[in-house]
């Protein structure tokens, strides 16, 4: 029995900032960021956007397509999460209106936990066939102003559908784990911008890439030649090249860039969409003009801290049919642009706790959003013109 992905979809936030402009305003060379980093612009929330507001509009799009039939669990990936104890899914299946029979977690290993989140829901579909999970990957990567990450900031949510005999991706058993106590990149409990030891987390990724495809030849993966295209995480796009490169290196394959370009499309406007990052990629490889029916895909996921995985993936006969790469080409193009005052203002507005009330401005014209904060509690309403005028909706 095949076991996959049955179809995955995606969001991002209403505002972009262009690196041309962050590039002007600090003084920096621009094409450090467009060819240095491979960068050209990056998502940004608005007040009433977030990793829930995100992760539901992206499940939404799927779900339209897909129906809720079978749906008994739902797994959220994310290392933005709003709650240090509630589940983020749990915001999402009030929004959606999901069904109270379902079981609801939230995963963390920095951008690493969709991939682990994709291998629990293969192990839940295994055991129940008849049954789907809904996995979705949502983060805000926000870093602090004037650091070297400033520039690789982002935000966007991936869904994915997992279930057996799935029309767009078999998952492929054999998959390379790799992981180790390591201070790359970190957001203690406190701050709303990580640490980041910038060098150490490029070594890190790259560690941890040989490592985990060692494991994964160990673990009976295929040869590198039978791989036909590969996808890694794009923290930013010039990463997944680095990657690629160490990988030919270690293996000493003659495996030419070609085979990850076509995966890079998305993460230049996106930025670093941390848990979603990898299936941005994955997404850009789909709507490729090539032809993948039956190809192999290698992916290399990666967290910081640091976990990497190597494992993949099938795209299935009539693939393409299931492909909307219109609604990710308009949620780019769509996106407003800032100025850098207006982006700065906005990243300093960002930085709110919870211990006092606040009502955020109707700016999104996503179908959900982030009304504010009364008493604590985060609430959430439908952007549907009859709630503008409404009270908010009450989510608890
Ligand atoms: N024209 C063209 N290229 C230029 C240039 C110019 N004028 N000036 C500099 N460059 C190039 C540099 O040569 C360099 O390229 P190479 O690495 O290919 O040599 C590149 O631009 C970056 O410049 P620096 O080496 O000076 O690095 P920086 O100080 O700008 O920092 C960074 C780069 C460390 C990645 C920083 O953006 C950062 O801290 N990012 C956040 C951490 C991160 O993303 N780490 C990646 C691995 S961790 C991970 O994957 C998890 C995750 O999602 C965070």
């Amino acid at each position: 029995m095949k076991l996959g992905i049955i179809d995955m979809e995606m969001a991002t936030t209403h505002f972009q900032v262009k690196l041309d402009t962050l590039a002007a305003a600090l003084n920096v060379d621009p094409n450090k960021y467009r060819y240095g980093l491979r960068q050209e612009a990056f998502s940004m929330p608005a007040l009433d956007e977030d990793p829930v507001t995100l992760a539901a509009t992206a499940a939404n799009r799927l779900l339209q397509r897909t129906g809720r039939e079978g749906i008994r669990t739902m797994i959220v990936a994310t290392e933005t999460g709003i709650d240090q104890s509630k589940a983020l899914g749990l915001f999402v299946q009030t929004l959606l209106e999901l069904s109270s029979n379902m079981r609801i977690i939230e995963t963390k290993q920095a951008c690493y936990s969709a991939t682990a989140s994709l291998q629990m829901a293969l192990g839940i579909v295994a055991r129940k066939p008849e049954e789907r999970v809904l996995v979705i990957a949502s983060d805000v990567a926000r870093y602090a102003v004037d650091t070297p990450g400033e520039p690789t900031q982002g935000a966007g949510a991936v869904a994915m559908l997992v279930g057996a005999d799935p029309q767009l991706l078999e998952i492929e058993p054999a998959s390379g784990v790799w992981s180790a106590h390591i201070d790359d990149f970190w957001r203690p409990n406190d701050s709303s911008t990580p640490m980041v030891d910038g060098a150490r987390s490029l070594d890190a990724y790259l560690g941890a890439f040989t490592g985990a495809w060692e494991d994964y030849l160990a673990q009976g993966g295929s040869p590198i030649e039978e791989i036909d295209y590969f996808v890694h995480h794009q923290p930013f796009t010039k990463m997944a090249i680095k990657g690629h490169r160490r990988l030919v290196e270690h293996t000493g394959a003659a495996i030419d860039e070609q085979r990850v370009e076509p995966s890079l499309s998305y993460t230049p406007q996106l930025g670093n969409t941390y848990t979603a990052s990898l299936y941005m990629g994955l997404l850009s490889l789909l709507h490729s003009d090539l032809d993948l029916t039956g190809k192999r895909i290698g992916l290399y996921s990666y967290g910081s801290g640091a976990a990497g995985e190597f494992f993949t993936m099938v795209p299935q006969p009539g693939y393409q049919k299931l492909l909307h790469p219109e609604i990710i080409a308009a949620a780019i193009a769509d996106r407003e642009e800032l100025s850098f005052a207006e982006y700065r203002r906005l990243h300093a507005a960002h930085e709110r706790g919870s211990k006092q009330d606040y009502t955020n401005p109707r700016v999104t014209g996503a179908p959900y959003r982030f009304a504010g904060v009364r008493d604590g509690a985060r609430y959430y309403q439908h952007n549907e013109p009859q709630a503008a005028t409404g009270a908010f909706s009450v989510l608890r």
